[in-house]
């Protein structure tokens, strides 16, 4: 497949923390291409550099030196704002921890995305059916904290969807999941990045979890290495 086919495109990245002596380099020329559809599991021993490619890829941090590309755009070439809103629109994020807010119910925390930029129109009715589709239709006037782990989880995904992102990123979804509850969660991530054909990135310890997904990377000298 050709460059311009593929959605994401890192290139030689690099991010050291810090600088001279007491630099710690995490990436050290990881590179990574992925088309519409794809999924990939990102694995590696803790402090690999997991964490650290997920965040350059989807904007929150700034490589030290090497590109990202989505959709053929490079978005660090942006102004701060842009890139807000860059991120806003064409990635989602689900975190371990489900980083709900306490305060709103099930369908605010689904909706914030929207909220920062002219979303879509209907941005409710996707909400709704997005919750019903992660199984919680009957729970969105309740707060995070009447919530289980797994069912809060299925908050954070429908929120990371809410704006039809072309990019999903995950860092340990299931991390704080029970087994049961943690195949679920992946079932639902699996089934919904197949019929939004997004790019899907889950970083993941779980070899069991890792295996459902098309391709399998390993962050190595903070490198990618395809398995
Ligand atoms: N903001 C930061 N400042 C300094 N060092 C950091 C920072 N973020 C991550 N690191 C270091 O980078 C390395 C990789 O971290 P991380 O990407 O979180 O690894 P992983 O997700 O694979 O466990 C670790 O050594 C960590 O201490
Ligand atoms: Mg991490």
């Amino acid at each position: 497949m050709n460059d311009t086919a593929m959605r994401l495109q890192v290139r030689d990245l690099t991010k050291a923390f810090g600088d001279g002596d007491s630099a710690v380099h995490v990436l050290n020329g990881a590179s990574l291409a992925a088309a519409a559809g794809e999924s990939i599991a990102i694995m590696g021993p803790s402090g690999s550099g997991k964490s650290t490619l997920l965040h350059c890829v989807g904007t929150l941090e700034p490589p030290t030196a090497g590109s990202v590309r989505i959709d053929g755009s490079d978005p660090f070439a942006l102004q701060e704002a842009a890139i807000a809103r860059f991120r806003n629109e064409s990635i989602g994020f689900v975190f371990q921890d489900h980083h709900l807010l306490p305060q709103y119910t099930v369908l605010e925390n689904t909706l914030l995305p929207t909220v920062a930029f002219a979303g879509p129109t209907d941005g409710e009715t996707r909400a709704r059916t997005l919750l019903d589709r992660v199984g919680l239709g009957h729970r969105l006037l309740h707060r995070p904290s009447e919530l289980s782990g797994g069912e809060r989880q299925r908050v954070a995904i429908a929120r990371a969807l809410i704006n039809a992102p072309g990019l999903l990123l995950c860092d340990e979804p299931t991390g704080n999941l029970d087994g049961e509850t943690a195949d679920a969660v992946a079932d639902l991530l699996l089934e919904l990045h197949a019929e939004a054909q997004n790019v899907l990135l889950v970083v993941t310890h779980d070899p069991r979890l890792a295996a459902r997904f098309a391709r399998r990377v390993d962050l190595e000298s903070g490198r990618c290495v395809e398995r």
